[in-house]
């Protein structure tokens, strides 16, 4: 069975415009995050606190969130690897952090400069004191089907680290097909081994690259095993600077246009959506990877 409502979690001001090759002006920044609260989006991930030198797109994040104009009933959670980051984010006024762990060794030397029992010592007093000043945590768990360097990734061993980051104290995990590698069937198998383990599917969120063209039959499976936080980014922006083959994330439009069709609610002005993804493809000066934008904006 299907769910009846579900939650867009939209990540394109974080992760979309983390991976562009030019760094976004500010004002379009703020702007974008405007265009999609009034698009009816309630969660909108707006930026990173990470190392500037790591990611020189969110350099801009104490500006962007001093500029912007917070809105009644929307979130703005913000990633965090680190206490310096929770510091740069509790200054900054948010109510809503992420940390992002690792299910592979390798990319979390790689995105982190940690490990994959190491990073657990950077994010364990961040999430303990985030939950102390008030906020609430989402924990994401990447490379969960697959990882560049590593091949396939054994399930147990996404489960093991995202249960350490559930103990931990976050509220939520989401399960990051980072390289987008999965299938229907490897969702599948990754929900299961969570839900076998004592983890509630609504603990779960999906986040879904699209870089080989499974991300929607892969929200349709999730959906299928009763997970109702969907991430996607709007127009189909993204990636990660720090994983080989990562491309855009599901676009919301796709998500969306998929979400009417099975009669699920999600609040979302579709018009205003795609109207905002052409704007901001404009900005970017080139065409949105999302279909259903090129579909009608095109
Ligand atoms: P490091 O170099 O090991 O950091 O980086 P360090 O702790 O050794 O500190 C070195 C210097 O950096 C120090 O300054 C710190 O203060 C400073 P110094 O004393 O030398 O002057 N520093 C900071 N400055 C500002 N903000 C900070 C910060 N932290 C340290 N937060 C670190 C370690 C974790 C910081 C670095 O590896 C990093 O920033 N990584 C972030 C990479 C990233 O953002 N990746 C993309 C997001 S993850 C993703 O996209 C996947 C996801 O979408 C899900 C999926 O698709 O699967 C979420
Ligand atoms: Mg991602």
């Amino acid at each position: 069975s299907l769910p009846s409502r579900v939650e867009i979690w939209e990540v394109g001001p974080r992760d979309g415009l983390q991976n562009e090759t030019e760094v976004v002006p500010v004002e379009v920044k703020v702007e974008f995050l405007d265009r999609l609260a009034r698009a009816g989006l309630t969660t909108l991930e707006a930026t990173s606190f990470v190392h500037p030198k790591w990611v020189p797109q969110l350099a801009d994040a104490e500006e962007l969130l001093a500029r912007l104009d917070r809105r009644d009933g929307v979130r703005y959670p913000v990633l965090v690897p680190n206490e310096r980051g929770l510091d740069r984010a509790l200054a900054a006024g948010v109510t809503h952090v992420a940390v992002f762990a690792s299910a592979t060794e390798t990319f979390a030397r790689r995105n982190l400069n940690s490990g994959l029992d190491a990073q657990f010592a950077m994010f364990e007093p961040v999430i303990a004191r985030a939950r102390e000043s008030g906020l609430d945590v989402r924990g994401y768990v990447s490379m969960c089907f697959g990882d560049p360097w590593e091949g396939a990734v054994a399930p147990e061993q996404v489960v093991a680290v995202g249960k350490r980051l559930l103990d931990a104290g976050c509220s939520q995990l989401s399960l990051g097909d980072t390289i987008g590698v999965a299938t229907a069937a490897s969702v599948e198998r990754v929900l299961d081994a969570f839900t076998e383990s004592g983890v509630a599917i609504g603990d779960l969120a999906v986040h879904f690259h699209d870089t080989y063209g499974q991300a929607l039959a892969n929200t349709l499976a999730a959906l299928r095993k009763g997970v109702t936080t969907v991430d996607s980014s709007a127009g189909g922006l993204g990636g990660c600077p720090y994983a080989e083959s990562a491309t855009g994330n599901l676009a919301t439009e796709d998500l969306v246009w998929l979400l009417d069709g099975l009669g699920i609610e999600h609040g979302v002005d579709f018009d205003a959506l795609v109207e905002t993804s052409a704007w901001m493809a404009t900005r970017l000066g080139r065409p949105s990877p999302s279909r259903v934008v090129r579909a009608l904006a095109g």
